[in-house]
């Protein structure tokens, strides 16, 4: 039996808490986690046996799991091996981020015996509009510490059996920040169809020393190397760029950052369900 971790983090937060699932693991069993960074590298063709135990996680983008993630996993083979799905969202909410998830790794040919829904900091979020600010932050990782001792008190028992992800629902927000986050969606679809703008994040050359960071961290190549453009098509504006760089030369001006700030304050606690 192997036991392996993967993330897609593109600002580090779902490799965090995977790591930190891993180190729960890791102690309680006395076993090696095996961790894989996806963020720059794509699992084809990665074949697993039906003993092992897969532990993923990944960013929420718009109430699904990351499509790139899809990208990046495509083509490895579960073959009956035990999986835990955990999707890692900015304190508003995860939708069916969690189920959709759990359904890809199925059609993988994975048992999916886990899932989870953790918080880190939003990509969007700076310091006018913090969202979810610093995490996952230590109780977040005693958290995932604990998640990663109750699967591996399955392992032991040999429990792990196929749970349904849908158990995992959202927490609520307060019903006004609902609406007011509702209402401010709206009104943006409604401006961006009279007036569409492609936002991506933007660089300051005055502030730029050409360290190259952005250009390296960008997990879809979307940065020309002398780092001045950056390709709309491919940006999946992810803000790695943003938070890497050391001079705040890279900034996104998203559009969502004020109504998620606003709306989006009160802590979410990790949720997990396992079988
Ligand atoms: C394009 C995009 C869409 C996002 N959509 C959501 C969302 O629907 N709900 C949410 O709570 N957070 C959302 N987030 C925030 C991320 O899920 C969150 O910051 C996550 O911790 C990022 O993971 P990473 O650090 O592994 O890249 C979004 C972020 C981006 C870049």
């Amino acid at each position: 039996m192997g036991i392996y971790s993967f993330s897609f983090s593109p600002t580090g937060t779902s490799a965090k808490i995977v790591r930190g699932i891993g180190e729960g693991v890791s102690q309680a069993l006395d076993a090696d986690v095996n961790f894989c960074d996806l963020t720059h590298h794509i699992a084809e063709g990665a074949e697993f046996r039906s003993d092992d135990i897969v532990i993923v996680a990944a960013p929420v983008y718009g109430g699904k799991i990351a499509p790139i993630v899809k990208q990046r996993l495509k083509g490895i083979s579960g073959n009956g091996a035990k999986c835990i799905v955990v999707a890692v969202y900015g304190n508003r909410a995860f939708e069916s981020a969690v189920t959709d998830f759990a359904s890809f790794m199925s059609g993988c040919g994975f048992l999916v015996c886990g899932a989870a829904a953790f918080v880190g900091e939003h990509s969007y979020s700076a310091s006018d509009t913090p969202i979810a600010p610093g995490r996952p932050d230590r109780q977040d990782m005693a958290d995932a510490k604990a998640f990663g001792e109750v699967i591996a008190s399955r392992i032991r028992i040999g429990g792990l059996c196929e749970v349904s992800a849908s158990l995992l629902t959202d927490e609520a927000s307060p019903a006004e920040s609902m609406v007011n986050f509702r209402n401010f969606v709206i009104g943006y679809q409604q401006r961006q169809a009279a007036n569409p703008i492609a936002y991506i994040p933007e660089i300051d050359a005055s502030l730029c020393d050409d360290c190259g960071c952005c250009y390296a961290v960008c997990p879809t190549e979307a940065i020309s190397p002398d780092r001045r453009e950056a390709d709309a098509a491919k940006c999946i504006k992810c803000c790695a760029c943003v938070k890497i760089c050391p001079q705040g030369a890279r900034v996104f001006h998203s559009p969502f950052a004020k109504a998620l700030s606003e709306n989006f304050g009160l802590r979410k606690s990790p949720k997990w369900v396992i079988c």
